[in-house]
């Protein structure tokens, strides 16, 4: 088997809004690693199955259209066919179907080597929900990034007030909480920590420590 240090894996996963993309992609640019955000995968997966009239809890119909996605990145921005879909997939309603299909194994199954693709040389940094555990099982360093769904719901909400957007705290915490339970509860790739090392809280702390603990993980893994 190669040598899974050849090109390095650091897989960042986590409940949503726990601030794995901010950390993830930090984490790339210091270390001049690709970065693979696997949630727009699903999201853009969602808006596809959406635009084709597709009902979105029919796995086959949604694998189908996952096999064959026309989606780019470039820099921050995302395309479908050729269409930069990058706020649209940000969307409260996207999260949701994003959510949906995510939880359909034929679905899962079709967008593995997709996400696998993205190793490439001198490594990857790809944050998701089944990084560690499925997509990159020989992942140098595995993180489970966290804080409570009250701290999050938080972090979204000053988000999106920030954006100008009229939103309620209490809408985000509930949303929240029945993604998490959706993506928890699935049978195929649920969300969870491999180890309780994995486990990294990021409540209380700034993104500047919790990007050098990851850093700090990664330095100690290699050795
Ligand atoms: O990380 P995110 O919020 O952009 O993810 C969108 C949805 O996709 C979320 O409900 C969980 C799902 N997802 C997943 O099941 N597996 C991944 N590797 C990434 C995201």
């Amino acid at each position: 088997m190669a040598d899974p240090r050849a090109v390095p894996v650091i897989a960042i996963d986590g409940p949503s809004a726990s601030g794995k993309g901010t950390i993830a992609q930090r984490v790339a640019a210091s270390l001049g690693f690709h970065y693979l955000d696997s949630g727009a995968i699903y999201r853009v997966a969602a808006l596809a199955a959406r635009r084709a009239g597709a009902d979105l809890r029919d796995g086959e119909a949604v694998a189908n259209l996952a096999r064959r996605l026309p989606l780019a990145f470039a820099g921050e921005r995302v395309f479908l066919a050729g269409d930069d879909v990058t706020d649209e997939i940000r969307s409260e309603a996207m999260s949701a179907a994003a959510s949906v299909v995510a939880a359909l194994p034929p679905v899962r199954e079709a967008l593995l080597e997709r996400q696998r693709a993205f190793r490439e040389s001198p490594g990857l940094v790809a944050d998701g929900r089944d990084m560690a555990s499925v997509v990159f099982p020989d992942a140098v360093l595995k993180v489970f990034l966290t804080a409570s769904a009250e701290v999050r719901a938080e972090r979204r909400y000053k988000q999106l007030m920030g954006k100008g957007l009229s939103v309620s705290l209490a809408a985000i915490l509930q949303d929240l909480r029945t993604r998490d339970d959706r993506d928890t509860r699935r049978a195929v790739a649920p969300l969870r920590a491999l180890t309780p090392e994995a486990v990294l809280d990021s409540e209380g702390r700034t993104i500047e420590e919790v990007v050098a603990i990851v850093l700090d993980r990664y330095r100690r893994a290699l050795q």
